[in-house]
């Protein structure tokens, strides 16, 4: 069953502000967006990873990958067109489709092998989640509290989030709507969609706070503060 992972990799991380694309931000010397591959690769059951670039970083970024089984293609406007880019160089004979955001470079190995054994045993769509253990409730527009949510029932969302590959293409199909995830494409055509555990490790790196709790996991520091 051939596995393929698509990596949408070409956002501008303004959120983070490195003054250059997120995903090619260094943790302690190799870019996120290489740790992100190379912990899609690490399991040994993904065939082929479709990384997902802005358009000026496709030449740059080739070398970057050595002789792994990468193919770089170039993104769009938003996260949506950037995974429909990579899913439209997919061979017919791709069975299985993970998407997986280059800005979570620390995902542990077991995440992906559990996605892909859900999807294998026969899900049609998965995503890894976690519990939210905060307190939540909705404000109005001046701040204040509308309601206390019932967290038992809500989950944080990972990814690599898992398909198979003919349930993600209908999903995909004509101009879906900008996302944040894949999931929810395939949620609105009525499939339905398995968790199995996330990990604290697949955080997403977003803001400079989180760049500075990945480089100190990384780097060991983490262990000696305090
Ligand atoms: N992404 C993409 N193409 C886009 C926008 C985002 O491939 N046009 C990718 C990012 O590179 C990232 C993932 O989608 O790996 C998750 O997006 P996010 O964390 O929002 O990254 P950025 O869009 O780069 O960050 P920001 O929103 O702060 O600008
Ligand atoms: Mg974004």
């Amino acid at each position: 069953m051939s596995v393929v992972a698509v990596v949408p990799a070409a956002g501008s991380g303004v959120r983070l502000g490195a003054g250059m694309p997120k995903a090619f931000v260094e943790l302690s010397g190799v870019p996120m967006l290489v740790r992100a591959v190379d912990g899609l690769l690490a399991p040994g059951v993904v065939d082929h990873v479709v990384v997902v670039v802005p358009g000026d970083q496709v030449a740059a970024a080739g070398p970057m990958f050595g002789d792994r089984p990468v193919t770089v293609v170039p993104g769009g406007a938003d996260r949506t067109a950037s995974v429909a880019a990579g899913l439209a160089v997919l061979g017919p004979g791709t069975e299985v489709v993970l998407v997986h955001d280059a800005a979570r470079p620390l995902t542990p190995p077991d995440v992906v092998r559990r996605v892909v054994a859900a999807v294998r045993a026969g899900a049609p769509a998965v995503i890894p989640v976690l519990p939210v253990p905060d307190t939540v409730k909705t404000v109005d527009g001046a701040g204040v509290v509308v309601s206390t949510v019932d967290r038992s029932a809500l989950r944080a969302v990972q990814t690599p989030q898992g398909f198979r590959a003919g349930d993600l293409r209908r999903a995909y199909a004509g101009t879906p709507d900008p996302r944040t995830d894949d999931a929810g494409l395939v949620e609105a055509i009525g499939d339905p969609v398995r968790t199995v555990d996330g990990d604290p490790l697949a955080f997403k790196v977003t803001t400079a706070w989180d760049l500075r709790i990945a480089e100190l996991l990384l780097t060991g520091a983490g262990e000696r503060i305090g």
